[in-house]
Parts: C-alpha cells; structure tokens; sequence
C-alpha cells in the first residue's frame, strides 16, 4: 500500500479556501437580501450572547451599507438609529443620520432621537490606507471614542458592541472596557476573515 505524507496547506491554499468561505457569506448575505456579509458577525454574536431585545433603543455605529440595521429591522426593532459618514439606503423602522460619530454636533442629532440608549453596537472602520499601524490607530481610536461615549451615555445594564483591530490601541481598549463595565469579552466571530486583524469589545454597564 502507497502510503502518502500529510502535507500541511500552503500558505495560498489556505488563503483560497477562506476567500471561497467569503464567498459563500456574500452570496447567502446576497440570497437572503442582505446589503453586506457583516450581518453573519451579528447575527454568531448575538446567538451566542443573546443581548438584543427588540423592545430596547439601539444605535447602530457605523451601519452602512446597512445589514447590521436589516438584520435589526427584521428583528422586530421598532426604534433604532443609525449613524455613518456614508449614504445609506432606508430601513424600515431605523432613523439614519449622515455624519462622523466623533463629532459633537452628531452626537447631539442622536440625542435628539433617544431618550435612553439601552445598545450600542459599533461596526466603524475607518477606510484603509496600506499602512497597517495608521489604520489600526484610526480606527481604534474611535472604538476608544465610543467606549467612552458608552460609558457616559448608556442606560444601566445597557449593552456595548464594537469593532477595534488588533495593533495600535487594542491594549488601551481592552484596558478601558475592564475598568469601566462590568462584563467585558473579546471576540473574534468565525464569520469573520480569520486573516483580518477584526476584533469585537462587548461590554456591560
Ligand atoms: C465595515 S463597514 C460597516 C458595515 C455595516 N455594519 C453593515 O452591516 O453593513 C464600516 C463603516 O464605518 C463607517 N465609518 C468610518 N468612520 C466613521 C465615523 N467616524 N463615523 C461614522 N461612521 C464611520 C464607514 O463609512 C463604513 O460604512
């Protein structure tokens, strides 16, 4: 008998079969009306976490294209806004408004529309430039932001979602999440690219 020698995957092998599993995720995202293949990391986060109630006001950080707040409006969220720099089409049932989350005047507009703010859920990323470190830096620093945002403005056992890369800043938001809420966990869903640096803080007030 012929015996042959397991071979370890090349490093492109292994890169094509992630890139056909992203695939799969944009043509089910596609197959299921979904805008963008980001609805799978909120969907494995919440079905493991189970912290979306549809009776709670939701904002939704960085939701363009916008499957994070389909996924939400098909939930049954009656009350929830949405908040990128991008255009996004309409949802039914989600308020969006045009702007840097990062801005006061934005910050207002959201008040505008909320009383309370029982979720936060954070998919910003800045747009990427090549350069590793700068990109995780952006970006981070945001996360940081509405870490901050969060602590300050959510309702008590309210909940928070966002997305940080790991490099500049990940020790800093890991840090600031253990000193300031009493749940904290670090997760990397299995939806996303496991040769993207993506993480997601979850956090409870
Ligand atoms: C990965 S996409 C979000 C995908 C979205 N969750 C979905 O399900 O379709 C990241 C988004 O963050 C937005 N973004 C980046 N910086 C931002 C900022 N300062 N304020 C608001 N949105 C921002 C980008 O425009 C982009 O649409």
């Amino acid at each position: 008998m012929v015996k042959f020698k397991k071979k370890s995957l090349s490093g492109s092998s292994k890169r094509w079969i992630q890139r056909h599993h992203n695939d799969d995720l944009v043509n089910k995202a596609r197959k299921l009306g979904y805008r963008s293949r980001a609805i799978f990391k909120l969907e494995e986060i919440n079905n493991k976490l189970q912290f979306l109630n549809k009776n709670k006001n939701i904002l939704d950080l960085g939701a363009a294209p916008g499957s994070w707040s389909q996924y939400l409006s098909k939930q049954g969220f009656k009350n929830i806004v949405a908040v990128d720099v991008l255009e996004m089409n309409n949802v039914s049932n989600v308020k969006f408004i045009l702007g840097d989350f990062t801005n006061e005047d934005i910050k207002k507009k959201i008040f505008r529309e909320f009383k309370k703010i029982d979720i936060i859920i954070s998919d910003i990323a800045t747009n990427t430039t090549g350069n590793k470190k700068l990109d995780s830096f952006k970006t981070n620093s945001i996360c940081l932001d509405v870490l901050d945002f969060a602590t300050n403005n959510l309702g008590n056992d309210g909940y928070v979602l966002a997305k940080y890369f790991n490099g500049e800043l990940d020790k800093d938001i890991i840090e600031f999440s253990r000193n300031n809420f009493s749940k904290n966990k670090i997760i990397k869903p299995k939806s996303s690219r496991k040769d993207s640096k993506e993480m997601y803080v979850f956090a409870q007030k």
